[in-house]
């Protein structure tokens, strides 16, 4: 680990709310390991940004009858309040329509075009005489040469997965007539020049999945295509010296990974461009991206000869189910965050995700009954009663009072192993990224210290209670810790009835291991942690999304 550390996740299109699927994949194991790091004593920062440009933006803005800055002007705002709602904590959410951004794209541009790597070349593309418009991507509407599938975007079949090579009975999605074909001239990126030194990179970045940069070197022995960067339309990033046209959205959309985070750290009076340089730099990501942050955006990196270091960590993950069936917004099958959180609070939605999410490419599956059972048996069942069990104890028999422990048994001696090896235990799955495996750690801790309590039976009162109390209330206070991360609200409550000062943010991650409640500490108020949940509820939900799609 270095002492410092830039994270950042997927920026959101400002086209449409946030979902359970964004967050699965991206903004949330992002968040737990931005908190992990922090609470390790790096200067850590997690910095966000919406991402405005491109055709879809420009067309829904259009339909909507607004301007596109008033279309993502509310986006940005709406994005940033439900991810605040579920606690996403970022240092600093941005646009990638800022001057800022607009400036370092230009900047960027031309400095790989005096390097050499970009070309021009004169296209061919549609057109359509009667809104006077250049017709790029989703503008296009027509039937897929491969499946056959109507209704298609000319730049993505939606039915077969495949990119058209050139659409069928192409016509115009504004107006329905079909367009005609015209010659314009655009940007290239020689993405091409870069294949040797791409491979290079991955070869040498160890904390990159292994897996992932398999099928990525494969990408790149079968031969990479240079990129056109340009599009003929009004809403993007202008490009110097050309007149009406922008950059391709993928252009300048990275590109405010860093201008975000240089314009947030030289605010604070510290100098950007170092820090990006002396930190470790996560890009986190869904599988569906890999190929712009694997492939794109290093080789920009690259091309403009590391002036911004390239990433250490890109976490790629798979994409999230809903009840076993692809999320799909135009098919109206999803779950909103923000309705999501009408019902359940963050902390609930958090350990769901986290704990059914590996490290890894895989699917992964929201499910309302594994939801309920999640929530009930091991947040509750496990968790929140083991925490109620041994501060409620303590209240009533010692009141509130942790007792001198007294000569320990080997059930106290292997119990007090457990919170010395506790912070190494979960802190190496944490730094490997498996987050999951490192929430399941802390749950088998908490099993352990149910089953501590069980055997000792301090309710009888006999020797060997005060021990049993003083490591079950040490071993809350490691619980709060280490929970800190994953549902840092439930993590609060658990020190706020601890009765310890300040919050549990500010505590060192090694803390986890250290017994620092001694006798005579005080214990605040303890009160259930959580509520069950019902499931008549998740029936409603289940039959309210039955309904929706
Ligand atoms: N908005 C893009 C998407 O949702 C992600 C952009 S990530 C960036 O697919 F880094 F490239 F900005
Ligand atoms: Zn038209």
């Amino acid at each position: 680990m270095q002492k410092k550390a830039i994270i950042t996740s997927a920026l959101p299109y400002s086209n449409g709310e946030i979902h359970l699927g964004h967050v699965a994949s991206t903004y949330l194991p992002a968040d737990v390991t931005t908190r992990f790091l922090k609470q390790n004593g790096v200067e850590s920062y997690y910095i966000c940004a919406s991402d405005d440009f491109g055709t879809p933006i420009l067309i829904q803005s259009e339909k909507e009858g607004k301007t596109p800055e008033e279309y993502v002007a509310y986006w940005n705002k709406r994005d940033y309040d439900d991810f605040s709602a579920l606690n996403i904590a970022f240092d600093f959410f941005y646009k990638t329509s800022s001057p800022e951004n607009i400036e370092f794209v230009q900047y960027v541009f031309k400095k790989l075009q005096e390097a050499g790597h970009i070309y021009e070349s004169e296209i061919v593309q549609f057109y359509c005489n009667n809104d006077k418009k250049f017709l790029p991507d989703r503008y296009v509407i027509g039937t897929c040469p491969y499946c056959k599938a109507e209704e298609q975007y000319s730049d993505l079949c939606e039915k077969c997965g495949r990119v058209p090579e050139e659409i069928g009975n192409p016509h115009c999605s504004l107006c329905g007539q079909p367009p005609v074909k015209e010659k314009t001239t655009h940007y290239f990126f020689k993405l091409k020049n870069f294949s040797e030194q791409l491979s290079e990179y991955l070869d040498n970045a160890p904390y990159l999945q292994k897996d992932v940069k398999k099928y990525v070197q494969n990408w790149i022995k079968s031969g990479l295509i240079d990129w056109d960067i340009t599009r003929d339309i009004s809403w993007g990033v202008p490009i110097p010296g050309s007149s009406g046209q922008v950059f391709y959205g993928w252009f300048d959309n990275h590109l405010a990974y860093i201008s975000s985070t240089l314009k947030f750290l030289n605010n604070k009076g510290i100098d950007g461009k170092e820090f990006w340089n002396s930190a470790d730099i996560y890009h986190f990501i869904g599988k569906d991206i890999v190929y712009h942050h694997f492939l794109f955006l290093p080789a920009m990196r690259l091309g403009i000869g590391q002036e911004y270091k390239l990433p250490d960590y890109i976490p790629t993950r798979g994409h999230l189910t809903l009840q076993a069936k692809k999320i799909s917004k135009s098919r109206n099958w999803y779950i909103g965050l923000k309705e999501f959180l009408n019902h359940y609070p963050a902390d609930y939605l958090r350990f769901y995700l986290i704990s059914i999410n590996p490290y890894s490419q895989d699917d992964i599956n929201f499910d309302w009954d594994a939801f309920e059972t999640k929530i009930n048996s091991e947040l509750i069942g496990n968790l929140g009663n083991f925490v109620n069990r041994a501060l409620g104890f303590t209240v009533k028999s010692f009141d509130g009072k942790i007792p001198n422990s007294d000569e320990p048994d080997q059930l106290d001696k292997d119990a007090q192993d457990k919170i010395e090896n506790f912070s190494k235990d979960v802190g190496t799955l944490m730094e490997q990224n498996h987050l999951d495996r490192a929430l399941k750690k802390i749950l088998e801790f908490s099993a352990h210290f149910n089953q501590y309590f069980q055997h000792k039976e301090p309710w009888k009162k006999e020797k060997g209670t005060n021990t049993c109390v003083f490591l079950s209330v040490n071993a809350v206070k490691s619980l709060s810790i280490a929970l800190y991360p994953f549902i840092p609200e439930s993590a609060q409550k658990i020190w706020s009835q601890l009765g310890m000062s300040g919050n549990v943010s500010e505590q060192r991650w090694q803390a986890i291991s250290d017994i620092t409640i001694t006798s005579e500490h005080k214990l605040g108020e303890p009160s259930p942690l959580f509520a069950k949940v019902e499931s008549s509820d998740i029936k409603t939900h289940k039959e309210k999304l039955g309904k929706q799609s």
